[in-house]
């Protein structure tokens, strides 16, 4: 499949088969996954495979989502600047610098294009994934069960494997509110676009075959607005981790 077809079909997978990713293909993934650009190519990310059947429990217990108990391989991303201090106090430099926010703002963008590259080639070879943000909703607890250092920081998980079914495509917002010349445009200049955009994700809820239900992209936004996990302590955890401290 052509490239620009592959990245319009994504969607996230959240049921896998049993089916297992070899350790070789696995290897391939990450590989890809590091040709990524990066930021002062300090490569400031680092993965976790869990293969740990307790810990994955504990893991999917912090997600509260129950397909992350079933099968598909479990990545943690974290945001890793701690390898590079580590390297940096070897040859005897202050590595205050990379605990600063553009360290850290370069360290979340650095492992999100390496993860975003490793979903795309994990797509181009039949597997599906999902992304878990929900691992932060007790990221003190991640922290501790993956014992990461000062300087890390994990992001989300990543769960890889063979798809057990197929979801619909879901539909994205217009070109006109995400795409603008030369400054910025508020909503209310395209509100046709949105109101048209409504109704096209009205129809996606209501019809797709897993979870259909009545909602639209006000929904999405109330329901973000009223999460059950605000993770409203990250900023705390952020500047314990060793992160923004400046
Ligand atoms: C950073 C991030 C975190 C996410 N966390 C979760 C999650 O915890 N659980 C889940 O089921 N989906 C999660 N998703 C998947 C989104 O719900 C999904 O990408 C979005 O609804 C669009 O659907 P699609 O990927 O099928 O096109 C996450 C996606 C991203 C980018």
């Amino acid at each position: 499949m052509d490239t620009i077809e592959l990245l319009n079909q994504h969607r996230s997978q959240r049921t896998f088969s049993a089916k297992p990713i070899n350790n070789e293909l696995l290897s391939q993934l990450i590989t890809t996954a590091q040709h990524a650009a990066s930021s002062i190519f300090l490569q400031a990310y680092s993965f976790i495979s869990i293969t740990d059947p307790v810990l994955r429990q504990q893991i999917a217990a912090v997600t509260t989502m129950p397909f992350v108990q079933q099968n598909g391989h479990l990545l943690i991303v974290v945001a890793d600047q701690h390898r590079n201090a580590t390297l940096a106090q070897q040859q005897g430099l202050d590595p205050q610098l990379l605990s600063a926010a553009d360290r850290f703002l370069a360290s979340v963008e650095d492992a999100t294009l390496a993860t975003q590259n490793l979903v795309t080639a994990a797509e181009s070879r039949g597997l599906g994934t999902v992304f878990l943000g929900s691992a932060l909703n007790d990221a003190a607890k991640v922290i501790e069960l993956l014992h990461l250092p000062k300087l890390t920081m994990p992001l989300f998980g990543l769960l890889i494997g063979y798809p057990d079914g197929e979801n619909e495509l879901k539909p994205r917002l217009p070109e006109a509110a995400v795409h603008f010349t030369n400054g910025y445009q508020e909503p209310t200049t395209y509100t046709a676009a949105l109101t048209d955009y409504q109704q096209t994700l009205q129809q996606y809820y209501q019809a797709r075959s897993h979870n259909a239900r009545h909602a639209d992209f006000d929904q999405v936004i109330r329901g973000a607005l009223t999460s059950k996990h605000p993770r409203r302590e990250l900023l705390t955890i952020l500047h314990q981790q060793g992160f923004l401290n400046e």
